[in-house]
This record gives C-alpha cells, structure tokens and sequence, in this order.
C-alpha cells in the first residue's frame, strides 16, 4: 500500500511517500481502507517535532480520517467488515496514522458514518468536534452530553468561528439549542461562520466587540470556547456571565496570560483547559457518541456553504496540505487517499 511516512521531525519536506505492507489488525482492532485524511494543527506540530519528539523510528501522520472496513481482529464483530466509518486520535499512543491507503486502530475509534455524510464529513469530525464538544460539556451547571435542547437558553461564544474547531463549536453548540456568537476578523470569515450557524457574528479587530456581544447578550455569555486566550483574555472576562466558562483549547498567538484573581474571584469563573491527548477515554467515548448522533442529525455538514471550504491534496502532496494548514488556510485540510 501507499503510506506517507517520516523518520525524523523536521519541515514538511520529512514527509516521503513509500510502499508498505498493509497492516493486519490486531485483537479489537479494525482495519480501515482510508478514502479521505484530515489534516489538524497538532498533525504538523508532532511532526516538526514542537509538541513533541519522536515517539517511533516511523510515523504515518493524520489523527483524523474517514473510509471502509475491511477486515476486523479477534473479537470484534465481523458484520463491521464493509462498514463506512469516521476515525478519531488514530496517531494517539501509535505510530500509523490515516495518510495511507490502510490504518489500523482500536474498535471504538472507528465510529459508523451514516451513508448520508460523505468521506468528507467523517473526515473533516475527529479533532475538532471532539474539542469542541469538550468545550462544551465542562461548565458547572452542564449539561456534560450534548443532545437537541442540552443547551437550550445558554449563550455560547465561539471565539474565532470561521476555523476549524471554532465550525465545530458553532455546529455543535446550534445543534443543542445555544444561542451562538461568533467573533471573526473579516467579512469573508462573518460569512463563513454565519453560514455555519451562527446568530451572531462579532469583528474582534474593530470597534468594542466586548459593548457588541453585551448589546447581543445582556445577560452575558455563558462559555467561551477560546482559541486565544492571551489576545481574548479581556473580551472574554467582559461578557462572561457570573459562574460562566472559559473553555481553553489553544493559545493561537502566544500571548501571555495574566490573570486578576479579584476580578475572577467576583465572577466565580470557571477556566477548562483542554488537549484531546489526555482528555482521557470516557470524555472522548461519550463525545464520539455525541457527535456520531449530530451526523445522523445532518447537523455538521461540511463545504463552503456550510461556512467550511474544504481545500484538498492527493497522498503523495500530503507536504503542501501541511503546509496549508501551517500557513493558516481557511477551513477543511483533506488528503484524498483512495477513491
Ligand atoms: N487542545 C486541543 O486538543 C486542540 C484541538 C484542536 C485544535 N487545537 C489548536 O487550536 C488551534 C486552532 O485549530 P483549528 O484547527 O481550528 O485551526 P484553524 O482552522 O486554522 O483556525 C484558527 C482560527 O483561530 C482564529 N483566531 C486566531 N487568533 C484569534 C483571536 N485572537 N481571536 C479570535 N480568533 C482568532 C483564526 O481566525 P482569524 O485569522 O480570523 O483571527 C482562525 O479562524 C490550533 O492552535 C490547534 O493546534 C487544540
């Protein structure tokens, strides 16, 4: 089978295409045949060795991925085999990601895929709804399972919704009944987050943003799922209601934070911080439960009209759709791996 591989962390030119056994699955292992990868931030960090230095002599990047079935190990259920079905945290303690034509992964974490959602979908799932769920199921008063109604009268705001886990979080949050607010940074970015569903969208480079969402949100907002907490840091703290959330997933711009105990002391606010890799298996379990339930909704479709433009490479351009999503393209990074 085709794999991309690299041997050492480094740029994006460590990635080779080369020839490789396909992988047999192991005990409450499936094997998969891989239709579309999804490309993640993390995807290029632990391979330029930021986050992390080589785990294995070889790695097959991708975490996230979508395709077929096609053999099962002991003790998995063999009506699988032929199964469409979407991947999550296939890199996470091994060393075969989805950028191969085959992968292999643990059972649970190859989760059915309605025939309704195309590769596309399933491909596009993974790392950001499962963050996004998780930013939203950590608030003191719940809900801890998204379903339609869970967050009926609360108020999210995705910081920065025309990205990635910022589309998720809209999605998700619109799914379950919040009322959704969205900063973006252009008219391009309003439209795409619009499109995803938020109610409202709010330019965080212009004017008051923080005078907006009040204006939208007289009560304050009840979790902020955070990109960046150092540059919203402040924005965050001004519309936050008392006892709201600030969900952490990133730090995008690497501001410092500093926080003011008083101020949060008053507000008796709530920080979550969050990384998929050690979330641990009930919060990812019952999030792919979630999520798997919001696709049979059709409610995260994915494309530009659903406010996330997906912008793809073949297998062996897996270097350039790495260094598209480093370079900050807006929306979906796919590798089409089979047909
Ligand atoms: N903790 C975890 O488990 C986890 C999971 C997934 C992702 N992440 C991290 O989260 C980050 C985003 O991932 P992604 O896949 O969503 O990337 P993405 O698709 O590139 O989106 C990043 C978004 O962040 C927005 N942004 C940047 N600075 C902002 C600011 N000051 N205020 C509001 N929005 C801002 C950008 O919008 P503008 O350019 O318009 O500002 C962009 O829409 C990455 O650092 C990634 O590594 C962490």
């Amino acid at each position: 089978m085709k794999a991309i591989i690299y041997r050492d962390n480094g740029g994006p030119d460590v990635l080779q295409l080369v020839d490789r056994d396909v992988p047999a699955p192991g005990p409450g292992e499936v094997r998969v045949r891989v239709a579309a990868s999804g490309v993640n931030p993390t995807d290029w960090k632990t391979r330029s060795g930021a986050t992390n230095p080589m785990s294995f002599p070889e790695v097959t990047p991708h975490l996230d991925g979508a395709g077929v079935i096609d053999d099962v190990g002991e003790g998995v259920d063999r009506s699988r085999v032929g199964q469409r079905v979407w991947l999550f945290m296939a890199t996470a303690g091994r060393p075969t990601g989805t950028a191969a034509e085959f992968t292999v992964v643990p059972a649970g974490q190859a989760v059915p895929l309605p025939d309704e959602a195309g590769f596309d979908v399933g491909a596009s799932l993974g790392v950001p709804a499962l963050t996004a769920h998780r930013a939203l199921t950590v608030a003191e008063d719940g809900p801890r399972r998204l379903r339609p109604g869970a967050l009926d009268g609360k108020v999210v705001l995705a910081a920065g919704g025309a990205g990635a886990v910022g589309h998720a979080v809209i999605q998700l949050a619109r799914w379950a009944g919040a009322t959704v607010i969205s900063t973006i940074s252009s008219p391009e970015k309003a439209r795409l987050a619009t499109a995803a569903g938020a109610h409202h969208v709010v330019n965080y480079r212009e004017g008051d943003p923080a005078a907006e969402i009040r204006k939208l949100a007289p009560d304050g907002v009840d979790i902020v799922a955070e990109v960046a907490l150092g540059a919203n840091l402040a924005l965050d703290m001004a519309v936050l209601r008392t006892r709201g959330t600030i969900s952490t997933y990133a730090n995008d711009g690497g501001r410092p934070v500093e926080l003011d105990v008083m101020q949060n002391m008053r507000l008796n606010t709530r920080f979550q911080f969050l990384v998929l890799y050690t979330v641990g298996p009930e919060a990812l379990t019952s999030a792919a439960e979630d999520v798997a339930a919001a696709v049979r909704d059709g409610a995260l479709p994915v494309g530009e009209e659903h406010g996330l433009p997906l912008v793809r490479f073949p297998l062996d351009r897996t270097a350039d759709a790495h260094l598209a999503v480093e370079n900050g393209a807006v929306g979906k990074v796919l590798v089409d791996v089979t047909p």
